[in-house]
């Protein structure tokens, strides 16, 4: 396959690429959208089901903050955070109430349902019942599909970052300041390989919960933008700072996420004694903030020798249940567990790195004309402990800001040869 060149390669299609990718477009720029999936539709973002992190009518910038930071465990850049809680809401209005639509939650008064999660002062979330990421994604990629600047390449890989120091063929280039301009992409149909070089390149890969033996997250999520980053000499930082959710399904057939949300609207951890064991670890009990359930269901497992605990919603009305939690109610029964009138067993999985490629307040990482948005990045604003309902919103914030910023500032964007790549079908170096 030929080479190809773009002004800005996004490599990743979940929220935060999908957004960069449109607003980039909007820019009048042209855009190479690829995904190693067969979809667009794929990643993390459609498995979020919580929801948003919005503003509620007792809510302010600064309550907010101050909440991000304390689940953080003071750990945040507070920077970015003031970015986030600044930006945030003035974007999902702008983004996704006024141009997408997206279909939140309303109740009889047309007035939003806000919804509380671990950590949250007030009930600032809202949410698309228990599919907000998905219905978000699936309205941004009708967008997508109808934006004639953006060329959508599903199922490829990209595989390497293409840099002066690593690929190009003048040696001299070595004393420039480290620079990415473009990347390596595996067709993975006809495992035909070609370059993309793009005067900007976004790089919004996902997370990496399939590094660990349990985790929420989907096949794809692999950690494979951090490692080209890292092999780039992007710097990364926080990747110690892996968050566990604490409550996905215990069942023979993998874990699931069962959202936090559950917990937000009243469900609470039992043991298998029937003890409220989270009202002895924390004032907020089965509500504490995520890391600290994650440890105390850790510790109620190893109190009691038995490889789950119990988080019951049963008290609610059935029908209130299933109108609030389809996909939850469904994937459970589908398990043989009927959680209007039965427990959920649970137990903690990896859930989302806090930590990642490192980034400014532009989305800019240490290469220049490489950036990177979403769970791949770190901008610093989750510390060491994500607050809930946050992620989908900072790729929205860093997704925006992202594209633009790409789009718009003016940087030299030459493009140096480079070998071809070579397809080896023989043992190259015996010794290796
Ligand atoms: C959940 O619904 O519990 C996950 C939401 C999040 O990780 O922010």
């Amino acid at each position: 396959m030929k080479n190809k060149q773009t002004n800005i390669l996004v490599i990743g299609s979940g929220l935060a690429g999908a957004i960069a990718a449109l607003t980039a477009a909007e820019e009048n720029k042209k855009v190479i959208l690829i995904t190693k999936c067969k979809k667009l539709l794929s990643g993390n973002t459609p498995w979020a089901q919580g929801g948003i992190a919005y503003t509620a009518p007792k809510d302010s910038a600064s309550l907010f903050k101050k909440d991000i930071i304390n689940a953080g465990t003071k750990h945040s850049n507070e920077a970015a955070v003031h970015q986030l809680v600044t930006q945030g809401p003035k974007l999902i209005e702008d983004l996704l109430i006024n141009k997408l639509s997206i279909p939140f939650q309303t109740d009889e008064n047309k007035q939003f349902i806000f919804t509380s999660e671990a950590a949250h002062s007030v009930n600032r979330i809202i949410h698309c019942q228990d599919q907000t990421g998905l219905i978000i994604h699936e309205h941004i990629i009708k967008r997508i599909k109808n934006n004639n600047n953006i060329d959508i390449y599903e199922n490829y890989t990209a595989i390497d970052l293409l840099t002066y120091s690593h690929h190009s063929q003048n040696s001299m280039d070595i004393y420039k300041k480290p620079t990415c301009f473009g990347a390596i992409i595996l067709n993975n149909r006809s495992q035909g390989v070609f370059a993309v070089y793009a005067d900007k390149i976004i790089l919004a890969t996902g997370g990496l919960g399939q590094l660990y033996l349990h985790t929420t997250n989907p096949p794809e999520s692999k950690g494979d933008g951090i490692a080209m980053a890292w092999r780039a000499g992007a710097r990364c930082f926080n990747l110690q700072y892996i968050q566990f959710h604490p409550t996905s399904l215990f069942h023979e057939s993998g874990r699931f996420l069962i959202s936090e949300a559950v917990r937000g609207e009243g469900g609470k951890l039992y043991n298998v004694y029937g003890k409220e064991f989270m009202k002895e670890v924390h004032k907020s009990g089965s509500l504490a903030p995520r890391d600290i359930v994650a440890r105390g269901i850790h510790q109620a497992l190893i109190n009691t020798n038995h490889p789950c605990v119990y988080l019951d919603l049963s008290h609610k009305k059935k029908e209130w249940i299933k109108n609030r939690f389809p996909t939850i109610y469904k994937h459970c029964l589908d398990k043989g567990i009927d959680i209007t009138v039965k427990p959920i067993p649970v137990v903690p999985a990896a859930h989302y790195s806090c930590g990642g490629i490192g980034v400014n307040l532009l989305g800019r990482t240490s290469l220049k004309r490489l950036y990177a948005i979403g769970e791949v990045a770190c901008t610093g604003i989750h510390g060491a402990n994500r607050l809930a309902s946050t992620s989908l919103l900072e790729c929205l914030v860093w997704g925006y800001i992202a594209g633009k910023n790409a789009a718009t500032y003016k940087e030299e964007h030459d493009f140096p040869t480079i070998s071809q790549w070579r397809q080896e079908t023989k043992i190259i170096d015996p010794a290796l």
